[in-house]
């Protein structure tokens, strides 16, 4: 590779991986799997070490993944929190183990650990008492999610063996069992909530939760993996871990002893089997010299220690043939390559098919027609193609070429810089987004219309008895009845549900509306800020983003809405029909089901003002106070809570009541 290709390959490699670290350890979404994150580390650290003079301060190569989030408050780690350096080839460990032995003549120890799939913790204990919980944010700070971690019971929040040191950091890994991730995907999916990934997903989104009381109901866990202070109990990793067992934390029975390389790779090969049997994902083993003398002797490097090193297990694989690509709009507009593949037995399933995400992807892989490919389900709930057996290439089979036109409407395809996806720019015409955005207004969390699945409204639009949402509000039993599966029975209860949904609250109609990048949070942020929709179809952009939470991208995207005449005559229609735009004249509910309770309001709100809570409270019989006590009943807990109201809260025992639950339980929801 000639110097300056490299130079722009290390940018793009760099760039790249920045995305997938913020995917991974912020949104809690990756788009790659482990594996494929690794082969992209990895090829970025092969040019650095070929063109060094490329090298940049902070390359995602010298640095930890950050999970900083601006909803916590950061603080500094005591120790540093590095991360491992990992392989996956057995290789690599006799390497390492080699460069362990070059730092003494003394016989070595190794402790074996499972590596466990989840988000690490780092836990300062005050004279027994938990103090503080940071997650690893950047290595140096971290998130404080203390109170989340409280809820966890295999955490002790106080201990009280006399063998402690007077301050100590244990640090672990936050889980979530796979049984427990099961049921909650269930529950998601039934609220058409979008479902985690994989439980380590679920476990680190869990544990950057804002209300403690839903992070307690998530049954996570804590495995515990390193001891710190500075009076640490033992010279050695093993006995430390012993010793924080007996404090009452979990360590995982499966560490182990190993004094020579064939141990090591015993216990490998046996966890790599028996690993499906654990309550927990792993994704490798943990191989630790165990003689903290030595440890330091070996010292660290900027990301992670010398004295550590990961194996990760490979993901289940399967190798298949690829028949087809076939390329599927959404009601954004978003075009996602799908590859339709030979059938074959992965992980207990049977898959036919496989995402691909997106161009890059297709690029990277340079795919042909009829190859050979390796699907890997690693976790998430869609197999991905993850690489190409070139032996079976046939010399002239076909490469995939993304498309570049809509293969719904035959609209030019757009992609915009510094996006990974092509999109359909037809809005209006491409029935799809059409069909999409109808789904989108009557789903539970918009216009919440019951009665109405994909088939109904594929019909009604294939009927022409709808073009848009609008359009729903005109329907009548005459109309549904005929449509086959339509009983009247049905077609009535469909039109019920239609006529209710005129009273949806603004802020839902306005999420109901698919404005691209405003989703159910957006919209009641403006709602807040724009009391009625004329206000926001007058507003410019720059009104628009002195909104905190309200950029140049969400700005754009509903200034281009509102100048869409389209758009405007749909939104007058359902104002005639008397939907919502504007919370004016909401009525107050009136009630009784506050009586009796003394209630706090901290925090900031989205739905109303605090003002009108106090007024709400008192108009449901509830009375109002400024300070928590065991007198409490509850705290209606907004966003930004302080912390030290959080700790009297806590003190007192008196729970957290968020905004949603409290407009339930008042009947306003
Ligand atoms: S040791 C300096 N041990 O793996 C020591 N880490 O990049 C560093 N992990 O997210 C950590 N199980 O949370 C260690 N038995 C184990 C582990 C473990 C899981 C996680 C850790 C971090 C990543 C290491």
């Amino acid at each position: 590779m000639k110097r300056s290709e490299a130079k722009a390959h290390i940018e793009k490699l760099r760039l790249e991986i920045e995305e997938h670290n913020h995917r991974y350890y912020v949104l809690n979404e990756p788009a790659i799997s482990d594996f494929e994150y690794d082969i992209l580390l990895n090829e970025l650290e092969t040019l650095e070490k070929k063109f060094p003079e490329f090298i940049v301060d902070g390359s995602p190569t010298h640095k930890v993944g950050s999970d900083i989030t601006k909803e916590f408050t950061q603080y500094e780690h005591r120790y540093p929190m590095l991360s491992l350096g990992n392989t996956y080839n057995e290789e690599e460990v006799r390497e390492f183990d080699s460069r362990v032995r070059k730092a003494t003549s003394e016989p070595i120890e190794y402790v074996c650990e499972l590596k466990f799939d989840g988000a690490s913790i780092s836990i300062l204990y005050k004279n027994g008492e938990l103090f503080r919980a940071l997650t690893r944010g950047d290595g140096t700070r971290g998130d404080d999610v203390t109170m989340n971690v409280k809820t966890i019971k295999s955490i002790p929040k106080k201990i009280t063996d006399k063998r402690i040191p007077s301050e100590f950091v244990i640090r672990g890994e936050i889980v979530m069992p796979r049984a427990v991730f099961n049921k909650l995907n269930d529950e998601r999916s039934e609220e058409d909530i979008i479902p985690f990934a994989n439980p380590r997903n679920a476990a680190a989104g869990t544990l950057k939760l804002l209300d403690p009381r839903i992070v307690a109901s998530r049954s996570l866990d804590c495995l515990v993996y390193y001891l710190l202070s500075e009076e640490i109990p033992h010279d050695n990793h093993f006995e430390n871990l012993k010793e924080a067992s007996e404090w009452g934390f979990k360590v995982p029975d499966s560490i182990r002893l190993c004094r020579s390389i064939e141990d090591i790779f015993q216990f490998i090969s046996h966890w790599d089997s028996e690993r499906k049997n654990l309550p927990y994902d792993t994704d490798g083993v943990v191989i630790k010299v165990n003689s903290l003398t030595l440890q330091k002797e070996l010292g660290d490097t900027a990301k992670s220690p010398r004295w550590a090193i990961a194996y990760k297990f490979k993901a289940e694989q399967a190798t298949t043939r690829l028949l087809s690509v076939t390329f599927q709009v959404g009601r954004t507009g978003n075009v996602t390559p799908v590859a339709n593949l030979e059938p074959v037995l992965l992980s207990g399933s049977t898959v036919k098919r496989a995402t691909l995400h997106n161009a890059d992807q297709i690029a990277l892989l340079d795919l042909h027609l009829n190859d050979m490919v390796y699907v890997e389900k690693g976790g998430e709930i869609i197999p991905k193609i993850v690489g190409v057996d070139h032996s079976f290439r046939n010399e002239n089979s076909k490469r995939i070429e993304f498309i570049s036109h809509c293969p719904e409407c035959g609209t030019s395809l757009v992609k915009n810089d510094g996006e990974a996806n092509h999109y359909c720019p037809n809005y209006l015409h491409c029935p799809p987004q059409i069909k999409g955005r109808i789904e989108h207004f009557i789903s539970r969390k918009a216009m919440d219309i019951d009665g109405l699945g994909e088939e109904t409204i594929d019909l009604l639009f294939s009927k022409k008895l709808i073009r848009n949402f609008s359009d729903l509000y005109d329907l009548t039993l005459e109309q549904l009845v005929p449509l086959e599966r339509l009983g009247e029975k049905s077609a009535s209860n469909i039109l019920k549900s239609i006529r209710k949904s005129v009273d949806t609250p603004y802020p839902r109609v306005l999420y109901a509306l698919g404005i691209r990048h405003v989703g159910e949070t957006v919209a009641k942020i403006i709602c807040k800020e724009f009391r009625s929709i004329d206000d926001l179809i007058n507003s410019d952009p720059e009104r628009l983003i002195s909104v905190s939470e309200i950029g140049p991208k969400i700005a754009a995207s509903i200034v281009a809405y509102f100048t869409d005449n389209e758009n405007l005559e749909i939104i007058r229609r359902l104002k005639l029909i008397g939907i919502r735009f504007s919370d004016e004249n909401r009525p107050i509910l009136t009630g009784n089901s506050l009586d009796g309770k003394v209630i706090v309001i901290s925090g900031l709100f989205l739905e109303h003002s605090r003002d009108e809570y106090k007024d709400i409270i008192e108009r449901n019989g509830g009375k109002n106070s400024s300070s928590i006590s065991g007198n409490t009943s509850f705290v209606l807990a907004g966003e930004k809570m302080g912390q030290s109201k959080k700790e009297k809260a806590q003190k007192f025992g008196v729970p957290l009541i968020n905004e949603m639950e409290f407009l339930k339980i008042i009947g306003e929801d």
